[in-house]
């Protein structure tokens, strides 16, 4: 299965503009999976409420999720990204995994960031995983790294792939994430941004560095700090499902939980 990413340098509410970097980046390529990052399209540093209601979507309809519906169809793959959602008169910070038919499934981020709480609600949906071509799949999004929960959740589901949307402002979440990877003997797929989002006296500089992670934590590809960029692999899923260590320990059989 050929697993890929596209880092972005989105500007802030221009839709299009962010659809279409994304859009000719993507095309020339084959893949199974794309992950795009958090927020994608619209940009993530909101001023208010009321600006980020305007640009979000409700899961399933809309302008971003009718283009990323027409992508998926097109590369007959499946695309997972990140979006403001709209539910009725609350915002969730959600990413949707949208296969080739245009059946789509929703996750909201259950670990809001900062001033992130001021915007969105935290997410109800929780953690599950489902299939594609034979993987199994799971979602989660940036700041949820900083949880181990959130990985050894869909991991203990039976996620052979975790994608992981960001717009990450920590130095430490790349290389967290290899040890997300390591203890749960799953591949990662952490897409990211670049680029800087000022608000008033708010500043964020996006730090880039995203990867596609092997359950016994390589590196398999990866985009540095300053340049947008897709990226590949192809990998058999079903290593994932080899939890072994050494000969006599296992990551999920080991576990403790009666001690936690
Ligand atoms: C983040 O969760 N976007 C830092």
């Amino acid at each position: 299965m050929i697993v890929s990413l596209y880092q972005s340098n989105p500007r802030f509410g221009k839709l299009a503009e962010n659809l279409d970097e994304v859009l000719t980046a993507v095309k020339p390529h084959k893949f199974d999976l794309l992950v795009l990052p958090e927020l994608f399209a619209t940009g993530y540093l909101f001023s208010d409420f009321n600006q980020a209601f305007l640009l979000a979507e409700e899961a399933g309809k809309g302008y971003v999720f009718e283009t990323i519906r027409m992508l998926a169809a097109e590369k007959n793959g499946l695309v997972i990204y990140g979006f403001p959602e709209r539910r009725g008169k609350r915002l969730f910070n959600s990413s949707l995994a949208v296969f080739p038919n245009g059946q789509y499934l929703l996750y909201q981020k259950s670990h809001l960031f900062d001033t992130e709480k001021e915007i969105f609600s935290p997410g109800e949906t929780g953690f599950s995983v489902f299939s594609f071509r034979g993987a199994r799949i799971g979602m989660m999004i940036c700041f949820d790294w900083r949880f181990p929960e959130a990985a050894r959740k869909l991991t203990l589901l039976g996620a052979q792939i975790v994608c992981h949307p960001s717009n990450l402002v920590l130095t430490h979440c790349p290389d967290a994430m290899i040890t997300r990877a390591l203890e749960n003997a799953v591949f990662t797929i952490t897409a990211n941004r670049i680029g800087e989002e000022i608000r008033g006296e708010k500043k964020l500089r996006f730090i880039g560095k995203s990867r596609i992670i092997s359950p016994d934590g390589k590196v398999l590809a990866q985009v540095d700090s300053h340049q947008t960029g897709f990226i590949a692999s192809e990998i058999n899923p079903e290593l994932a499902d080899n939890k072994r260590v050494t000969e006599n320990n296992d990551l999920l059989a080991d576990r403790r939980p009666e001690l936690y």
